[in-house]
C-alpha cells in the first residue's frame, strides 16, 4: 500500500488550478511509492478560497500562509503564489522541516533565490523542486534522453525562443508587470522556463552572457479596476494609470562550457504567437527541435545527409514502449496537453520522495539558482552593454 504525502498549496489562480489539478489526478495515472492528499490549500480571499477548495477536493482552507508553515501534520508544501514571495514562504516551510515545491523563476532577485538556495541546503531532511513543468513533456524528455545518448554528438547550436502576445499596450496594471513583485518581465516569466530547458537538455552550462538587450515598449498602463491577481480575462481596466517598470521584451546571446553557443529570446508583445515556446539543438551528428504550440512532437534530423530523402522525421512522442511517460497515458497519438506536464511532474517529484527515481531529473533549488544566475548575467549584459561571465554572477 502506498503512503500518504499531505500535500499544502498556497495559491489558487492560475497555477493553483493547474497544481490542484495535477495532485488531483496524478495517483489515477501513476503507480506510486506515495499517494497525495490534497489536504489545505492558501490564498488570499477566503470567499473565492471555499469554492475553489469544494471544487478541487481540498479538505482545508486558510488565508494565513503561516498557518501552513504551523499545521504539523503537512509534508510538501506547494508554492503558486507571485514572484515576490517565494523566499519568505519557501524558508518558512523549509525551517518548518517540509517539503517544498515552487512554482518558477525560483524567486524575482538573485538575492532572493541566493536565500532559497542556501536554506534548501541547509535543511538537512527537507527536498525541494521548482517547476519548471516543460521538462516534463515528453517530447522535452525523450529530447533529454536522445542527447544523453550521444544521438546529437557534440553540440554547436541551442536557439531558443519563448514568444507570447497577450502583455500588449490594454493589458491593465497586473504583478506580473510590477517590478516590486515580478523581479522582472517576460525575462524571468519566459526565458526562465528556455534557459532552464536549455541546461536541462545539453546537460551543460552557460558560462558567458556575450550581449543583451532588455525593452520595456510600453511603460505605462490602466490600473486594473479590483484585485491585484494575474488573470487577465476579468481585468477591468480603470482609468488612472501606473508605471510598468519590468522589460517586455530580453534578447541574449550566450556560451555553453562545452563550447556551444546560444540565443535566447523572450517576449510577451509578438503578436500572433500565443504561447510559441521553442527549442533547436544542432550538434556534431544531428539535430533536435521542439515547439510547445505543437507539443507532442520532436523533430530529429540525422546528421549532415543531404540526399534526395534526407529530412526531418516526425516523432509523435506517444509511443508506451519508447517515450517517456507515454505507458502512463492513452494509445498512440491520443495526444497530450498543458495540463500532462503538471501531472508528470506530480508524479516524479512523488516518487523522488517516496525513494525513487524521477523519469527524468527534477530541478532543485540549487539547480534552478543556476538558471537565476543566467538570468541575472544577461540583465546585466543589457544594463552596461558588455559581455558578462558567469563567475562575476554570485
Ligand atoms: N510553470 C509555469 O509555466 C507557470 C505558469 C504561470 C505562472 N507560473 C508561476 O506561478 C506563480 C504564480 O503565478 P499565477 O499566474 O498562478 O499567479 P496568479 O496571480 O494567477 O495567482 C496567485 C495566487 O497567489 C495568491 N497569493 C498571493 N499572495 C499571497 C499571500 N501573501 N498569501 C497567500 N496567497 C497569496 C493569490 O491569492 C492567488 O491565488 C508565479 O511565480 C509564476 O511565475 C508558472
Amino acid at each position: 500500500m502506498p503512503q500518504t504525502c499531505h500535500v499544502a498549496l498556497i495559491g489558487q489562480k492560475f497555477m493553483g488550478r493547474a497544481h490542484s489539478n495535477a495532485w488531483a489526478q496524478v495517483g489515477h495515472f501513476f503507480d506510486l511509492p506515495l499517494l497525495p492528499e490534497r489536504s489545505l490549500i492558501c490564498a488570499r480571499d477566503a470567499a473565492e478560497l471555499r469554492d475553489f477548495a469544494a471544487r478541487w477536493g481540498w479538505q482545508r482552507t486558510t488565508t494565513d500562509w503561516r498557518e501552513v508553515a504551523a499545521d504539523d501534520t503537512i509534508d510538501l508544501v506547494d508554492i503558486g503564489t507571485p514572484n515576490d514571495m517565494h523566499r519568505e514562504q519557501a524558508v518558512a516551510m523549509l525551517e518548518a522541516g517540509k517539503h517544498v515545491a515552487c512554482e518558477k523563476p525560483l524567486a524575482g532577485t538573485l538575492d532572493d533565490a541566493r536565500v532559497m538556495a542556501q536554506a534548501a541546503k541547509r535543511s538537512k531532511r527537507s527536498k525541494t523542486f521548482v517547476w519548471f513543468n516543460y521538462r516534463r513533456c515528453p517530447a522535452l524528455a525523450l529530447a533529454h534522453r536522445l542527447v544523453q545518448q550521444g544521438k546529437l554528438g557534440t553540440i554547436y547550436h541551442v536557439r531558443a525562443t519563448y514568444l507570447q502576445s497577450w502583455g500588449g499596450p490594454n493589458v491593465p496594471l497586473i504583478w506580473r508587470f510590477q517590478r516590486k513583485v515580478a523581479g522582472s518581465g517576460a525575462h524571468g516569466d519566459l526565458n526562465a522556463h528556455i534557459v532552464d530547458l536549455a541546461r536541462f537538455l545539453t546537460g551543460d552550462e552557460i558560462v558567458e552572457v556575450h550581449g543583451a538587450v532588455a525593452r520595456t515598449f510600453i511603460r505605462e498602463r490602466a490600473l486594473p479596476g479590483g484585485g491585484g491577481g494575474g488573470k487577465i480575462a476579468g481585468q477591468k481596466a480603470g482609468v488612472r494609470k501606473g508605471k510598468s517598470d519590468v522589460d517586455d521584451a530580453v534578447l541574449f546571446l550566450a556560451s555553453f562550457r562545452g563550447g556551444a553557443v546560444a540565443s535566447f529570446e523572450a517576449t510577451r508583445v509578438a503578436a500572433g504567437h500565443q504561447n510559441r515556446n521553442t527549442i533547436e539543438l544542432n550538434g556534431s551528428q544531428g539535430s533536435l527541435r521542439f515547439d510547445f504550440e505543437d507539443m507532442n512532437v520532436l523533430h530529429y534530423h540525422e546528421g549532415f545527409d543531404t540526399s534526395a530523402t534526407s529530412g526531418w522525421t516526425r516523432i509523435m512522442c506517444t509511443a508506451a514502449e519508447h517515450h517517456p511517460y507515454a505507458a502512463n497515458w492513452w494509445p498512440d497519438a491520443h495526444v497530450l496537453g498543458y495540463e500532462h506536464g503538471f501531472i508528470n511532474m506530480a508524479a516524479d517529484v512523488l516518487r523522488v520522495l517516496g525513494g525513487k527515481r524521477p523519469e527524468v531529473p527534477l530541478p532543485d533549488f540549487a539547480d534552478a539558482y543556476e538558471t537565476q544566475r543566467v538570468l541575472e548575467a544577461a540583465l546585466l549584459a543589457a544594463k552596461e552593454r558588455r559581455a558578462v561571465k558567469l563567475s562575476e554572477v554570485k
